[in-house]
């Protein structure tokens, strides 16, 4: 059957990522990446399946390279990559810190690219990629600048990945939730920078994997999971991106 590699598989998004294609039955293995292994362990406790776990920052160049040094050395067949690492931090540029700003681009887009390319020549035919994109892609967003821009990048590269490997039988997924309910925002909102007043509607983590997991299946290259999610999409492409841009500054406590 083959392997999920799953990136971000210690929490939220990428881990139901990992029980869904669990319960499923799809893949015989697992190779779980994130920092803290101690939670990697914990979910490879609950699989019923073997996994191997890859305690690596994805944002540092050596962390991706021991996914291409585990690749060359076990030579998996791949069913499903789930490119779910991903942070994001509130703030204007004066707010958030060079190191976040660098590290967000490093893994949301840098990673995140590198693993879908050294992964592709392990997938077979009918196997399957889902990149982690996000609403943020639909429009620019002051004061989650470069969060949403690292996810814009995200959404057009799926696109047009999408057409590279469908000669090789290889589907992609953009996978593009409003927010979800995970410790995404521990991580996201400081002091320093509060982000939206309103986040609602807040999705379940099982509900949007769900929903992603059908859009796979389906060959669907957009997963936007609800209808304030599809509305988004759809106003965005009508919409001026100056009234989008004022609709998501109304949904701020500050003003820019
Ligand atoms: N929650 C939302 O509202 C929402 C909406 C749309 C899109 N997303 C996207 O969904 C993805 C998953 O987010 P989530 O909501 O599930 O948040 P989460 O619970 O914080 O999960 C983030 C995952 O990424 C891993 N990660 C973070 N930094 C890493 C690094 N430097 N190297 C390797 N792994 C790293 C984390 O593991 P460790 O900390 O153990 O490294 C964790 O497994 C992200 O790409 C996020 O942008 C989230």
């Amino acid at each position: 059957m083959g392997i999920a590699i799953i990136t971000g598989a210690s929490s939220g998004i990428g881990r139901e990522f990992a029980r869904s294609i669990d319960r499923a039955g799809e893949v015989d293995g697992y190779l779980l990446i994130a920092r803290s292994r101690e939670k990697l362990e914990a979910l490879a406790a609950e699989l019923s399946h073997p996994s191997e776990l890859l305690a690596s920052d994805l944002s540092q160049p050596e962390g991706v390279e021991a996914l291409r040094a585990w690749l060359a050395e076990r030579k998996p067949s791949v069913q499903y990559l789930i490119n779910a690492a991903g942070f994001g931090v509130f703030g204007d540029y004066s707010e958030v810190s060079e190191a976040d700003t660098v590290s967000m681009i490093d893994l949301n887009v840098k990673a995140l690219v590198l693993i879908t390319h050294m992964t592709i020549p392990y997938m077979p035919r009918g196997s399957h990629i889902l990149e982690m994109g996000s609403a943020s892609v639909f429009t620019p967003l002051p004061g989650f600048n470069i969060y949403a821009s690292t996810k814009a990048f995200v959404y057009h590269y799926a696109q047009a990945l999408y057409y590279e490997v469908r000669p090789r039988g290889i589907g992609v997924t953009v996978f593009c939730p409003g927010w979800v309910q995970t410790p995404f925002f521990a991580r996201a909102e400081n002091e320093a920078s509060a982000g939206p007043r309103k986040k609602k509607p807040m999705l379940s983590v099982e509900y949007v994997v769900g929903c992603a997991m059908k859009s796979m299946r389906r060959g669907r290259l957009l997963c936007a999971c609800n209808w304030y999610t599809r509305m988004q999409h759809v106003l965005s492409k009508i919409l001026p991106n100056r009234v989008m841009i004022r609709m998501w500054l109304g949904m701020l406590d500050r003003k820019y």
